[in-house]
């Protein structure tokens, strides 16, 4: 147990650290201006999965993350897109705006370089984030000094609750939702979202991170509820599996923009990044069967975890198109995360509070045949310790 303790602090160290925060002074919390920034490490981390277990790093099976294990097919690269300095190309731009029904983009080499300047491009104001989502969003405005308040994360009615009142208290301040939440599943309509905007007083901006949205987008703010003090996030790399491209876009109002731009410079979108995404957001028959695809493949995985998941006896079960979460007892969701990482198949576990953690699993292709054997002989012979020690 012991190296997988260590394993998990490693990968969700903030994560963790912010639990126990929550239990030990909740009013600290929130005058946390003086809260220290945190290191935080992300899913995906094969190399150090690796180092850790002793399993080469092509033989892993990596299910730490929510990136469409289908990615869209890269073609043929022009070797412009190599050679000239990457300048916003208009075809890039048009297809872009196209895709997400709004042209007050700005793109950039994925969404965490926006995260990591926002704090710096915003009036400053008192910033309301989720207490269990993206850790990054906490850290960076954190990181900047800004007063941090935590929300709850998993129920929808508790969260509005939450959000309403402080808003009534101080409508002067930046609300950060991820819509939906990665990992919890939580969801806001649009109109919920827009009617938050509405509230927030002049320099208090709605950030909304929608890096999953792309299985549903009719539930984007972008196209019919996009107001002037929002700020929305889309990631590129998720759906289209492509998240080494970094890709990401900023919507927002145009003087926003401007300070986004000067703060991240120029050419922060790399030559092929752009010529492969003005593909990718063209071919819309792609786009439909890929969404059809991750349904397929998410109902898939589920079905091969369930021997794991029912014999860890979760409180909810989370489907959120990319990715599945199961609430746990922390020991439970660790003993599992060990025993699958021992047969070179990685998962996440994010600490929820000093009792329960959630077990989040992304997809599997189907057609990589090899790879679902694997999983499905690792999960019917799981069984948890205690259940051992009964025989
Ligand atoms: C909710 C959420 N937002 C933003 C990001 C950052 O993604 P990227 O920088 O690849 O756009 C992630 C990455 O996992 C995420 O889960």
């Amino acid at each position: 147990m012991q190296e997988c303790s260590n394993f998990r602090w490693s990968s969700d160290c903030a994560g963790k650290e912010s639990a126990e925060k929550s239990t030990r002074d909740k009013s600290a919390r929130e005058k946390n201006s003086g809260e220290k920034s945190k290191t935080i490490l992300h899913g995906g981390d094969i190399f150090t999965a690796s180092r850790r277990y002793g399993i080469p790093v092509n033989q892993w099976i990596d299910l730490s993350t929510g990136i469409n294990p289908d990615p869209y097919p890269v073609r043929d690269i022009p070797s412009t897109a190599f050679q000239s300095l990457p300048y916003e190309s208009p075809e890039f731009l048009e297809q872009a705006s196209a895709y997400y029904g709004n042209a007050s983009l700005l793109p950039v080499c994925g969404t965490q370089m926006a995260i990591q300047a926002l704090p710096y491009c915003l009036p400053s104001a008192p910033v309301l984030i989720p207490e269990i989502g993206y850790q990054e969003h906490a850290a960076q405005w954190i990181k900047s000094g800004a007063e941090v308040s935590r929300y709850p994360s998993f129920d929808v009615q508790v969260c509005r609750r939450w959000i309403e009142q402080r808003i009534n208290e101080n409508s002067r301040c930046h609300l950060v939702i991820i819509n939906p939440n990665n990992p919890t599943g939580l969801r806001f309509s649009p109109e919920q979202l827009k009617q938050w905007a509405e509230r927030l007083d002049q320099g208090g901006f709605l950030i909304v991170d929608e890096a999953f949205m792309d299985l549903t987008p009719g539930d984007s703010v972008l196209s019919h509820h996009f107001s002037s003090n929002m700020i929305v996030l889309r990631s590129f790399g998720k759906f289209f599996g492509l998240a080494g491209l970094r890709l990401g876009f900023v919507f927002a109002q145009e003087a926003i923009l401007r300070r986004l731009r000067e703060h991240c410079g120029v050419w922060t979108v790399n030559g092929p990044a752009q010529a492969i995404a003005a593909e990718a957001f063209a071919d819309t028959a792609w786009q439909q069967n890929a969404r059809e695809r991750i349904a397929i493949a998410a109902e898939y995985t589920e079905s091969l975890m369930r021997p794991i998941v029912d014999r860890m006896e979760p409180l909810q079960r989370i489907r959120e198109g990319l990715f599945s979460s199961y609430l746990v007892k922390t020991d439970v969701a660790l003993e599992a995360q060990n025993f699958l990482a021992q047969k070179g198949i990685l998962v996440r576990v994010v600490d929820v509070d000093e009792s329960y953690s959630l077990l989040r699993t992304g997809l599997l292709n189907p057609e990589h045949m090899h790879k679902c054997q694997r999983v499905e002989q690792a999960a019917s012979t799981f069984t948890l310790s205690f259940e051992e020690d009964r025989r």
